[in-house]
Parts: structure tokens; C-alpha cells; sequence
């Protein structure tokens, strides 16, 4: 009998201190995530300096948790990953130092992963993956159609040519004096009301999968201001519900066309963006009568930054024989592609 593969994963690009142990590729046996969001909050976003010296302060504590959730020792691990990019340079480092000591330390193999292939590979914790495949990605850095024929084999299809999704949801709420990140706020609130407000929707040229989201986001801002020049309260949810209509139905009908195009036999939503309801929703209800395309979505705690999903991602990488060295960096601007 062959023995079980165990791959430890290590996430600090942007706000979450994580850790996490996989079994053989799928089974989660540990999964640690620190959250800084309270100390950015004040700052309406993160603030990288402060990013960084959390990190330092939670890493060893969050690698020692992992490693007692998991029951085993570091010398039981076949491999570890970690984050190299991108992200927030800082934060990367701290990340990949720890993961470059344990490494040394105990003689395992490293595997440097891309942040949004882990977001990607998220739903092989939930469920096999089917190639070709599709996937949404839609984080606070990221809004990309990613097309992939194989395990580790990433072609971008569209992406935005401006803000990210995330990134044009935490500015919304930001104008309507929600707190940091504004993302779960909006999607409450969006709940709570009707989209009569007229906001536009940028398809970009025939046939293209990119996306752009900021003439959105000043249409919504300029919304706001214009009633308050006029004496106006415009009611937030309603704003909100018309904000995230918009987001919601350029996603879901980009992701549904290049679906077909490209004859997938999966579609897999991903990044911190993924938890939005209104998205999950209307991506059930737009895929559902396409039955021979499975739509995976995973549940919220692997859809927000973590580590399992690093793992899950290094697991494969490691069968396929990817190893860095002790030269690893970070690497803040990190292409998927390669
Ligand atoms: O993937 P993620 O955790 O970090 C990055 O890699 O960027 O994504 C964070 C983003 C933030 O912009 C946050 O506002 C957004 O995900 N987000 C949401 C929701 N939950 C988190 N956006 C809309 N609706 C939500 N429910
Ligand atoms: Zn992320």
C-alpha cells in the first residue's frame, strides 16, 4: 500500500495568515487562516507595511496550529508550497521565508504556486476536475476567464482592463461608507433591495471575454454624488442591488458563452467574489439547463484567501515535478501562464 501524500500550503499575499495540510491531493487535514481585516479596517483597505508585520507575528503560531490540527510532525510532509505571487510584495516574503526555512530545515521539497491557480484549484477540494475546463475567477486582484486542458495548464481567455471585481465592489461600498472589505456589505444589502437604477454594462467589443468594471463603478459613484447635489437620498439598497445586477450579469453571461465556445465539461467559480449569493445564484440558474456542463462552486471558507487551496494546487504541481529552490522569491507580479 502505498503511503498517503501530505502537502503543506502557505498563503500570506495580502491580508490572511494561512496554513494548511492536504492528504493526497483533496482531503483537508488541516486548514488555518488568520484574518487581519480587523487592523486594515480603519484604513478603509490594506495597508501594506502593517500586512507584513502581522504576518510575521502570526506565522510560526499558524504553522505550529496546522501542524498540531494534523497530528503529524514536519518530517511526515512530502512537500510544502507557498505563494510566490503575486500579491503584496511584503507580505509574499514572509510566506516564502518560513516556507524556504522549514524546507532547509527539514530537507522536504518546495513548490511555489500561483495565488489564483490556488484559488482556481479550491474546487479540487470539492470535487474531481474534468478537463477542459473552465474557470471564473473574481477576486479583489483578479477578474479572469481561465481556460485549462490539463492539470497546471493555464491560458487566460479575458480578463479586466481595469479594476477587478472585488476591487469595484470595496470602492462601492467605500462611497456608500460601508466598512473594509465591502464586498459581503454590498451582497447584503443588494439583497435587500430592488435594481431600478439604470447602470451600464460593459460588454467591450463582439466577441471579446475581457471585462471592465470602472465605468461602472463611477456611474455608481456619480449616482451618489449627483443626489447629493440635488438635495436626493438615493436608498443604498437599491443602489446596491442595480451595482451588483450589472457585475452579476456581465459574469454570467461572458462565463456562460466562452463555456460553450470552448466546449467545457466544467465550469469552476473562484476567488474571494466567488461567496457572492448573487453570483452563486444566477450562475446555478444560467448553467442548470446546460446539463452535460458541471458547475462547481465551493463553499465560502475556500472561496476567501486560505492555504488549502495552495496545497491543492502544489499537490499537483509536486506529482508533476515542479521543485524551487532555496533562490525562491516573491514575486509580485507573477504570470499564471508559465
Ligand atoms: O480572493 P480574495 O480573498 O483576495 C484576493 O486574492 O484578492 O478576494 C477578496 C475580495 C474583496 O474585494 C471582497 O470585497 C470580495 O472578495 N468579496 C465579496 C464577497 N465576499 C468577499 N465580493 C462580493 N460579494 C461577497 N459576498
Ligand atoms: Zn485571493
Amino acid at each position: 500500500m502505498s503511503k498517503d501524500q501530505l502537502i503543506m500550503g502557505i498563503e500570506t499575499s495580502c491580508d490572511e495568515t494561512a496554513v494548511a495540510i492536504i492528504k493526497n491531493g483533496r482531503e483537508i487535514v488541516a486548514n488555518v487562516v488568520a484574518s487581519q481585516i480587523e487592523s486594515h479596517k480603519r484604513f478603509g483597505g490594506v495597508v501594506p507595511e502593517i500586512a507584513s508585520r502581522h504576518h510575521v507575528e502570526q506565522i510560526t503560531i499558524v504553522l505550529e496550529e496546522a501542524i498540531r490540527q494534523a497530528g503529524i510532525t514536519f518530517k511526515d510532509l512530502d512537500a510544502i508550497s507557498v505563494t510566490e505571487g503575486p500579491g503584496l510584495v511584503g507580505a509574499l516574503l514572509i510566506g516564502v521565508n518560513a516556507a524556504k526555512a522549514i524546507a532547509f530545515a527539514h530537507n522536504i521539497p518546495l513548490v511555489g504556486v500561483h495565488h489564483i491557480a490556488g484559488h482556481i484549484y479550491a474546487n479540487r477540494l470539492v470535487t474531481e476536475l474534468r478537463f477542459p475546463l473552465l474557470a471564473l475567477v473574481v477576486s479583489g486582484g483578479h477578474t479572469e476567464l481561465v481556460y485549462m486542458k490539463e492539470h497546471g495548464d493555464f491560458v487566460v481567455i479575458g480578463e479586466t482592463r481595469d479594476d477587478a471585481a472585488g476591487e469595484a465592489y470595496d470602492k462601492v461600498a467605500r462611497t456608500l461608507n460601508l466598512p473594509y472589505p465591502g464586498g459581503p456589505h454590498i451582497d447584503r444589502l443588494a439583497h435587500e433591495g430592488e435594481p431600478i437604477i439604470d447602470l451600464p454594462r460593459a460588454w467591450l467589443e463582439e466577441g471579446s471575454y475581457d471585462f471592465s468594471f470602472s465605468g461602472l463603478k463611477s456611474a455608481v459613484i456619480n449616482a451618489v454624488h449627483n443626489a447629493e447635489q440635488r438635495g436626493e437620498v438615493i436608498v443604498p439598497e437599491n443602489l446596491a442591488a442595480s451595482f451588483q445586477q450589472s457585475v452579476v450579469d456581465v459574469l454570467v453571461t461572458k462565463a456562460v458563452k466562452a463555456a460553450k465556445e470552448y466546449e467545457v465539461k466544467q465550469v469552476l467559480l473562484a476567488g474571494g467574489v466567488a461567496a457572492n449569493k448573487g453570483l452563486r445564484t444566477a450562475l446555478t440558474a444560467a448553467f442548470q439547463p446546460l446539463s452535460d456542463i458541471e458547475l462547481v462552486i465551493p463553499p465560502l471558507s475556500l472561496c476567501t484567501d486560505n492555504a488549502a487551496m495552495i496545497a491543492a494546487v502544489g499537490s499537483i504541481l509536486y506529482e508533476k515535478g515542479k521543485r524551487s529552490d532555496l533562490s525562491l522569491n516573491a514575486n509580485p507580479g507573477l504570470d499564471i501562464t508559465i
